[in-house]
């Protein structure tokens, strides 16, 4: 890899408590010129050196999407390149690739399963090859991202807050508050997150006022306990069920650490190889959308100037 450049927005979302769509795709219009020129200008390249483009065609919301296809389409129009529009949930799981580039060790061989737990999924897929996957299960109702946010926000930790509850989390006892483990009996590979939710709310209804630091460290530890119990018992019954023996755990809440060391202890004890990209590249990036093209545009799987945004995209 040569560049990886990353224009947040949580600031301006931060206040309002989730994400604006309109803010999105303003800042997005913004960002995207300054943004392709920083990428080319740390690679030390330009424009001229590019042999293909590759940008993400959905799931995601749609102005933001509209943006991004248009800048690409256009780029590809006037400088002649090939354009193809990835998947950015399976983008995600090629996150694994990047640090392989990196040097810093090889990535996953075929088949592997690839749990992605982002802002907006939370998905068990499995990989037969580069391009090919199908989907093992998702969530029912919330992501465990969304799941962190909204239980954040409801103990007044800001937003996004997946990041608070895992620190939190560190000091408080998992075992003081038995939060609920949905759709664990049936092995089922689907999720879901919605009743940790309410739940929460019910515990921090029933403290005398508002939660205590020793508290929000229990009721953070506890929860985090089972969104972690759910995405690692489904991994687990994911590589048994398709009998891949690679699996990589990629997407924002992959970045919280008791998940990493529940995934590191499981896939020891199963002698599953385990891929978990270091934070920079398990929350959005350009990189792994490149990566996943790389592997599209090899394999001839072009876009016209027609592509469409899928702000929906189908079994996603
Ligand atoms: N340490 C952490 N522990 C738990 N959750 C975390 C941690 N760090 C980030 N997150 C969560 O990761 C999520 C953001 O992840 P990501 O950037 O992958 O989402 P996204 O790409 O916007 O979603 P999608 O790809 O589904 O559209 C937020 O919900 C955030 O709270
Ligand atoms: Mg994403």
């Amino acid at each position: 890899m040569l560049s990886s450049v990353v224009a947040s927005q949580e600031s301006i979302h931060a206040k309002y408590g989730g994400v604006v769509p309109e803010l999105a795709s303003r800042r997005h219009i913004e960002a995207i010129v300054p943004v392709v020129e920083e990428a080319l200008a740390k690679a030390g390249k330009t424009l001229g050196d590019i042999g293909g483009i590759s940008v993400t065609q959905g799931p995601g919301l749609v102005g933001s999407l509209l943006i991004g296809l248009s800048f690409a389409k256009s780029l590809s129009l006037a400088r002649g390149l090939p354009l193809t529009g990835v998947n950015h949930i399976e983008a995600h799981a090629h996150a694994a690739f990047l640090t392989e580039r990196e040097g810093e060790g090889g990535g996953p061989g075929f088949p592997f399963v690839a749990l992605i737990v982002s802002g907006g999924h939370t998905t068990l897929l499995l990989f037969e090859d580069a391009t090919t996957y199908r989907v093992l299960g998702q969530t029912l109702d919330d992501s465990a991202g969304e799941a962190f946010d909204k239980v954040a926000k409801l103990l007044g930790l800001g937003y996004p807050g997946g990041a608070a509850i895992d620190r939190l989390a560190r000091e408080g006892d998992r075992r003081a508050i038995d939060f609920p483990r949905p759709l664990m009996a049936r092995g089922s590979l689907d999720f879901s997150f919605s009743g940790l939710k309410t739940s929460m709310l019910t515990h921090v209804r029933k403290l005398d006022g508002p939660p205590t630091e020793a508290h929000l460290k229990d009721l953070s530890a506890s929860f985090q306990e089972a969104v972690v119990d759910a995405l690692v018992t489904k991994a687990l019954w994911a590589l048994r069920a398709t009998g891949a023996k690679d699996l990589v755990a990629a997407g924002g809440v992959a970045s919280n650490s008791r998940f990493r060391a529940r995934l590191a202890e499981m896939a020891e004890e199963e002698g599953i190889e385990l891929f978990i990209p270091p934070p920079r590249y398990c929350t959005d990036n350009a990189a792994m959308v490149a990566s996943l093209g790389f592997h599209q545009l090899r394999k001839g799987m072009l876009a016209g100037l027609d592509m469409n945004a899928k702000p929906t995209w189908e079994g996603f």
